[in-house]
């Protein structure tokens, strides 16, 4: 079939292939429909809004023809993703309108599900059956964001690099939404079953088309395996004094856990709660935090419904699209802004991806700096990046960033181009492994809570909450704002406000609108987040959300630095009580937003 052009095919009925089965196209005549701008992370709707006639075809057309019909043409592309409501349908649709668009091959995980980090390392590693490479994907995930017929579906594009589509790209595609006329699609191409490994070949006008469906886990489990030393995690694993617990909160993560936790890593299957990946995420919100990972937040003797049980040594938990962790010890919450830090600090003794040292390391503003402190100190390049992992895959793309993190549950590194939940909890175990290694056998166990202390006992402690007010008014959000930026314009009289909330937190030396010239494309993202910045390395941080879908969500971070080692075990909530109330009060949170109280703290 690929050596027929579509003229022989228009003057020869006898197929070079008479067993594979032909297709045709079909330009369907469609209209512009609303709102299909992608956000921070693709375009995210209620299921509702993506099974409308179109909606799905107008979005993946006007990918296409973003992307032009060039580079289209001829391509290979992954689709799938975390596996929610509404999945299945759509990949069937994606592979018809690929097949018409003259894409070559498509390749699916078996069952449609990768995750987010996996389909990046797709990109990256894989070589399909024939050796061909792929230069694209489409990802079907909503993140951390509920699945099912009334909740959440998303869809964004990554690029050759692993990495999701560059604002560029996702303007074009929105343009293109509000213009599109119509779409191609092979309306007579079978369904593909992708529940079975294997590869399908089809023959349309422009020639040959392949799906090949994948085993969902093998490349990425490979990729981990070159990055870390399984043996000793192994070892650590199988040590009567450590014990593990992971939940995948029913999302794809469940697909790689029992895979590497326990057949490479051998944890007991018991270790592994909601490893099953569900289409409704079995009902919860699959998103890593304190609120929302209640079993294993139980399980780890935190929180109010302790179980009763000795909790397990370490505790992680993952999203629905397995890029953000949550990092646990027994009875013990390790923030995602410590989390970077001890990873970046320990990473070239305990990781052996890094044993030649770090090339740079990120954050992004309004995480802590504990990583600035781990950098200083051992004399790394260093940087802060707004808010969105695109931030650091240029950075990684330019060689300059091996390690970094946001305080948004995501931590990462330069092995793909998106954050990496499993990633992240092979590195704590690999910190674990390497700072035990004379312990296994006698002495006590070297726990997550002890490497915790002990850094901030060398770096000194970033006491560290973020205060979430969700579906805000999206007018006084705004005012909010502006009047922290119209503040800035007199210090003396910020502090004159401070002094009078509070005589004992230290004074504002500085206040600005965050903003950032990228060093590798010079591109410059302004308006990222209103800053104070205090003498003794305090720092109060308002920013709007990217990512919310009703009213706007105001989160406001607050953070201070504690160097002295005797004074770093307070409780973080009272730590850090007096700054909180500055912020609140200098910000007027209440006059502007109507709330007594913020709807989630972490
Ligand atoms: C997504 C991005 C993250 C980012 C987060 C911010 O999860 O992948 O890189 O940190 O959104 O969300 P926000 O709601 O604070 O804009
Ligand atoms: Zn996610």
């Amino acid at each position: 079939c690929s050596l027929v052009s579509s003229n022989y095919l228009l003057f020869s009925a006898a197929p070079i292939h008479p067993d594979m089965v032909r297709f045709n196209v079909t330009t369907k005549h469609t209209a512009p429909i609303d709102g299909q701008k992608p956000g921070t992370s693709g375009l995210r709707k209620k299921v509702k809004v993506f099974i409308q006639p179109n909606y799905l075809e107008n979005f993946v057309q006007s990918t296409f023809n973003a992307l032009t019909a060039e580079k289209v043409r001829g391509a290979t592309l992954v689709v799938s993703g975390d596996g929610r409501y509404y999945s299945k349908d759509a990949i069937q649709i994606i592979i018809k309108m690929a097949a018409a668009n003259g894409v070559r091959r498509i390749w699916v995980g078996q069952n449609g599900l990768l995750s987010t980090p996996a389909v990046s390392a797709v990109i990256r590693e894989r070589a399909g059956v024939d050796g061909s490479r792929a230069s694209g994907a489409f990802i079907l995930t909503a993140s951390h964001n509920p699945g099912g017929p009334h909740e959440d579906f998303g869809i964004k594009y990554n690029m050759e690099n692993g990495g999701p589509a560059p604002e560029g790209i996702t303007d074009k595609i929105y343009e293109n939404t509000k213009s599109i006329k119509e779409y191609l699609i092979a309306e007579d191409l079978p369904n593909v079953d992708i529940s079975a490994i294997g590869v399908s070949n089809f023959c349309g006008p422009e020639g040959q088309f392949d799906v090949e469906v994948f085993d969902s886990a093998s490349d990425y489990v490979k990729l981990m395996k070159s990055i870390f030393d399984f043996e000793s995690i192994r070892k650590l694993q199988s040590s009567p004094k450590f014990s593990f617990c992971y939940d995948a909160l029913h999302g794809v993560a469940g697909a790689y856990a029992k895979r590497i936790f326990m057949e490479e890593l051998g944890a007991q299957e018991s270790s592994l709660l909601n490893c099953v990946p569900k289409e409704d995420f079995g009902g919860g919100h699959p998103d890593p935090n304190l609120t929302y990972a209640k079993e294993l937040v139980a399980r780890m003797g935190l929180g109010k419904s302790s179980s009763g049980q000795e909790p397990p040594e370490f505790g992680a938990a993952a999203d629905g699209d397995a890029d953000r962790n949550m990092v646990l010890g027994k009875r013990f919450f390790v923030t995602p802004s410590d989390s970077v830090a001890i990873i970046a600090a320990n990473a070239v003794e305990a990781i052996p991806y890094f044993s030649a040292g770090l090339k740079g390391v990120a954050r992004s503003m309004p995480t802590s700096a504990a990583l600035d402190v781990v950098a200083k100190n051992l004399n790394l390049k260093f940087f802060e990046v707004p808010t969105g992992w695109k931030f650091f895959g240029n950075l990684m793309d330019a060689g300059m960033c091996s390690v970094c993190g946001e305080e948004s549950f995501g931590t990462g590194s330069d092995h793909i181009r998106e954050k990496d939940g499993i990633w992240a909890v092979l590195a704590w175990l690999s910190i674990l492994a390497y700072k035990n290694k004379g312990n296994l056998d006698g002495g006590k166990l070297v726990t997550v809570e002890d490497i915790v202390r002990q850094h901030w006992a060398t770096y000194g402690r970033h006491y560290y909450t973020r205060y979430d007010y969700e579906n805000v008014d999206a007018g006084a959000a705004k005012e909010l704002m502006a009047n922290l930026v119209k503040l800035q314009s007199s210090l003396d009289e910020v502090n004159g406000i401070v002094k009078g909330i509070r005589s004992d937190v230290s004074k504002v030396v500085h206040g600005d609108e965050f903003e950032y010239k990228d060093p590798v494309d010079g591109s410059i993202s302004k308006h990222q987040g209103i800053r104070y910045l205090f003498e003794d390395g305090s720092r109060l941080v308002f920013r709007l959300s990217g990512t919310g879908s009703e009213g706007a969500t105001i989160r406001l971070y607050i953070e201070q630095y504690e160097k002295d080692p005797s004074k770093t075990g307070r409780d973080s909530q009272e730590a850090l009580a007096p700054l909180v109330e500055v912020a609140l009060k200098l910000s007027k949170m209440q006059e502007f937003t109507g709330r007594s109280a913020p709807t989630v703290i972490t």
